[in-house]
This record gives C-alpha cells, structure tokens and sequence, in this order.
C-alpha cells in the first residue's frame, strides 16, 4: 500500500465533522455519510440544535460555533476527528446585506477550521462556489484556472478560502480538498438567501400554486446541479487517489446550464398551466449577472472521475415526484 493510500485509510478510520449539518448541503450530507461510513463514525455539528431531524437524532449531533478555535479544536480532541467537512456558511445575497458577518463566517471560521486541522493533522473539505467568479471571469466555459475578481464578499471569501486550503496542503502537507459547486437543487432542506434559490423555489410554487415569481430574469444562464450528484461530488473528491489530483481544491463541478425560462419549460412538461411571472430583485440580478453562464469541469473529470448522474429533464421529473410526496 502506498503511503498515501495508508494515509487516506489511517484519516477515514478516524471520525468525520461536518459543520453547518443542519443547511441545505449539511441535511443531505449527514446521511449519506452515515450511510456510506456507518453512523458511528460521523460528528455532525450545528450552531444550534433545530430543528430537531434524523441530522440531529440519527448519530452524534454537537453544537458547534466555527468562529471559536478553542470549540473546533475541543470536538475534534473529544471524539478523534480525521476528517472536517465544512458546510458552514452564509449565502451570497445575505451576504450583501451582512458583508462583516459574512466573511467571519465564510473566510474567519474557515481558517480556524484550517488551523485545528493543522494541529490534529484532519483532512478537510471546503465547498466553493461558482461564486468565486466574477465579472471578468469568461462566462463561456469558464477554465479551472482563469481570472477571479468576484465582486460579492461570497466570492471574496470563497476565493480566499480556496488559495488558503492551497497554502495549507502546499506549506504544511494538509489533505485538503473543494470544489466549486454550481446552484444547488434540492428537496430536503431549502436554501436561504442564496442567488441561485429560485431553481428550488419554483417546484414548491408549481406544485403548490402553479404559479412562480422569478426573481432572476428569464434569459440568466447560470450552472446547477441535483443535490445526489453534489453528495456523491463531495465523497468521490474526498476518497479520491491523492496521487492523481493536480488541482487538489476548487475543482469546477457542474451538471446542468440552465435558464429560469428552460427550468419553466420543462416543469410545464408535467405541469402544462404552470405560469412564470418575473419579479426581478437587482441585487440577486447583478450577483446571477457577474457568475459564469457555464463551467468547464473538464480537469474534474480527468483527475477524479468527475461524471453527474442528472440533467434538466431527469433532475425536474425527480424533484417534482419527491416535492408533491413532501406537500401531501
Ligand atoms: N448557491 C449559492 C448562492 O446562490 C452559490 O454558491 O449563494
């Protein structure tokens, strides 16, 4: 056995954090984690105990505040953690409005995260985003390796965090591991103050009202991905051969490029007097506006294997099955 495979097995045998279990991302994680490495193995943690789900009955639940080194560092001594998956964070257009809260949280916490894993020798995780672009960035295809001037304090601190996971792995050898994950589509915990919410919203509208207000305008292009494929992106990166991943963190990652006007087209498919109306909110227009049209994920597909399972028509068909069963 290779050293680093030795070292990849050593760091799974220990147990596995996941911060922010209770978001969007954290609420599908956990259980598929648990699922994938058994109960036993999985820390997941919270800022606070709520709601109460199978996140926080299922295995170990712990409250955790990420901007406090002494409280990552504690949890990850009390229950031997190899391995943080850090899913904690704000979103873009809350962000905005908080842009000091934001980068505490987005970059202040995750450099903590970095500093105990420095200690406790734990590989890490770190979600970026499509968000670490901007509008300088090609939006056509956008390459692994281009030019990031964000202009959100999302993506400021998403690019930092990347180039920090960089520094980490390059300067002290740490395990570190991303991607940059496009618009999330998923069923079980909704988004929150996101720019890329709508793509979750208008099922819940179409089932519930046939109706939806868009607030991005029809034409916004921007990447999205199902919610399995973003779980199985993360765990394929994590347990992938170190040995051949040239670009250990920030890997592009994208199933689908979608408008808002597609995504109505194909809801009305199965809902045929589904009704779009657009209301657009400038502030998650310009933030959608500055975002790449679509990314090219061709350097992960080359060092891990990268290959969605959904599309459009495949993710719509699925998602509108599980959301009329939650809205029964
Ligand atoms: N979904 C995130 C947002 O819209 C982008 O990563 O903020």
């Amino acid at each position: 056995m290779r050293i680093a495979e030795l070292r990849a097995t050593l760091a799974m045998m220990k147990k596995m954090l996941v911060t922010g279990a209770l978001g969007q991302i954290g609420s599908e994680l956990v259980p598929a984690l648990r699922e994938r490495y058994g109960s036993e193995a999985i820390v997941a943690s919270g800022i606070r105990f709520r709601p109460v789900n199978s996140v926080t009955e299922g295995g170990t639940f712990e409250i955790l505040d990420c901007t406090s080194v002494d409280d990552i560092s504690a949890i990850v001594q009390r229950h031997d953690v190899g391995t943080i998956y850090h899913m904690a964070a704000i979103m873009s257009a809350i962000g905005e409005k908080k842009p000091e809260e934001a980068w505490d949280l987005n970059f202040g916490a995750f450099a903590n995260i970095l500093k105990v894993a420095r200690q406790h020798r734990c590989a890490v995780f770190f979600p970026s985003s499509i968000g670490a672009f901007g509008p300088t960035t090609p939006s056509q295809n956008t390459p692994q390796d281009t030019l990031q001037r964000p202009t959100t304090i999302y993506g400021v601190a998403k690019v930092a965090g990347e180039m920090l996971s960089d520094y980490y792995a390059a300067r002290f050898g740490l395990d570190t591991r991303g991607l940059r994950l496009p618009g999330l589509i998923s069923n079980v915990t909704p988004p929150g103050g996101g720019t890329t919410d709508y793509a979750v919203d208008i099922f819940y509208q179409a089932v519930r009202e046939k109706r939806y207000a868009c607030f991005l305008r029809a034409e916004t292009r921007l990447d999205m991905m199902y919610m399995p494929d973003a779980i199985s992106s993360i765990t394929q990166l994590m347990e992938a051969d170190a040995s051949r991943l040239k670009h250990r963190n920030a890997f592009n990652v994208t199933a689908m490029s979608i408008t808002p006007a597609e995504l109505a087209a194909e809801i009305q498919r199965y809902i045929p007097d589904f009704v779009m109306d657009y209301d657009v909110d400038p502030l998650r227009q310009e933030i959608a506006d500055s975002w790449p049209d679509s990314m090219d994920d061709s350097a992960a597909r080359a060092e891990w294997d990268w290959s969605p399972r959904y599309d459009l028509a495949s993710m719509t068909k699925d998602m509108l099955k599980k959301v009329r069963t939650k809205l029964k």
